[in-house]
């Protein structure tokens, strides 16, 4: 049964003070303390995924360092295979440096490291290993954009469905998104399609469904506490409404835990409004719980909140 997923994208560790309010331009904020998490959207999402009891590969790159060590040896006790990382000389294990307010809000800057040199051969080969096995792909934009072409590229080639992520939104992601048979913006970076797409923006329902047809992908936008919705081509859309949390500690990785449980969903063979359904349940609880991964549920856990 085809129903693994392989994801590709960024691995970091997160360096998060958590303090009253996010820092302006030029101002200091102070917390109590530093945390370590892991963290970067490829990585969360893979161990969103593996919570779903999905089988799980990640594919990116980490530095010979003891960070990058102590990373992978946390996806594989998550059960994630991680024979398609590379292992890099002379690179850093990608960090994110987080400040997190007391709403949950946040606000993150990335040094990229290892992430930004992923090889797109290795990435390559990594779908092409994973056809037969895996029956979707999941890219985030972290790491080079020849590199996220190349994922969208081989998985087209290879009629595996992929889903990709543009978080962070880049100028240079045009092809990918034409590719990509499903696109996952948040509200800001379905805006910011529309631009690079030159599809004019009015409100969310009516954006998605323009860069559905501008592209042939189908669209989940996240919507945060508002849920999701979904848009094909055809013109059709779908309200996915959240689950209500009432303590939001930390929303890092909500994105990352929707992602990774919906392309668990997909290629489980579940359609693209009942993957979001799990997908937005899953995020809505991973909020609970500082840290990117700390909060994701299991798919029990899921099915519990949506009774
Ligand atoms: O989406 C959350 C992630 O973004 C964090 O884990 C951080 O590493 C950045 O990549
Ligand atoms: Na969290």
């Amino acid at each position: 049964m085809n129903d693994g997923v392989l994801v590709i994208g960024a691995l970091n560790v997160d360096l998060v003070v958590v303090a009253d309010r996010l820092p302006g331009p030029g101002e200091t904020v102070v917390g109590p303390r530093l945390d370590k998490f892991g963290g970067g959207k490829g990585a969360n999402a893979a161990i969103a995924a593996a919570r779903m009891n999905a089988p799980v590969r990640y594919c990116g790159a980490v530095g010979s360092d003891d960070l990058g060590r102590e990373a992978l040896a946390d996806l594989r006790s998550a059960n994630i295979d991680v024979v398609d990382v590379a292992v890099l000389e002379d690179v850093a294990t990608g960090t994110a440096l987080i400040v997190v307010d007391s709403a949950g809000e946040n606000q993150i800057a990335v040094a990229a490291g290892a992430n930004a040199v992923v090889d797109p051969a290795l990435v390559r080969s990594g779908v092409i290993r994973a056809a037969g096995w895996a029956s979707c792909v999941l890219v985030s934009t972290e790491i080079s954009s020849a590199a996220v072409e190349a994922a969208v590229t081989t998985a087209r080639d290879l009629r595996l469905l992929c889903v990709l992520n543009p978080a962070p939104m880049r100028t240079d992601l045009v092809a990918a998104a034409h590719t990509a048979s499903i696109l996952t913006p948040n509200a800001s970076e379905l805006r910011d399609l529309c631009n690079v797409l030159a599809v004019p923006y009015s409100d969310i329902a009516d954006a998605a469904v323009r860069v559905a047809q501008a592209t042939g992908a189908r669209l989940a936008v996240t919507l945060g506490a508002g849920g999701a919705l979904v848009a094909s081509p055809d013109g059709t859309t779908g309200p996915i409404p959240a689950v209500a949390v009432p303590d939001v500690r930390d929303t890092t990785g909500a994105g990352d835990t929707f992602n990774g449980v919906l392309a668990a969903g997909l290629s489980a063979g579940m359609t693209l409004t009942a993957a979001s359904t799990r997908a937005v349940a899953a995020a809505s609880l991973s909020v609970r719980h500082r840290g990117a991964r700390s909060g994701m549920p299991s798919a029990e856990e899921v099915d519990l909140a949506r009774l």
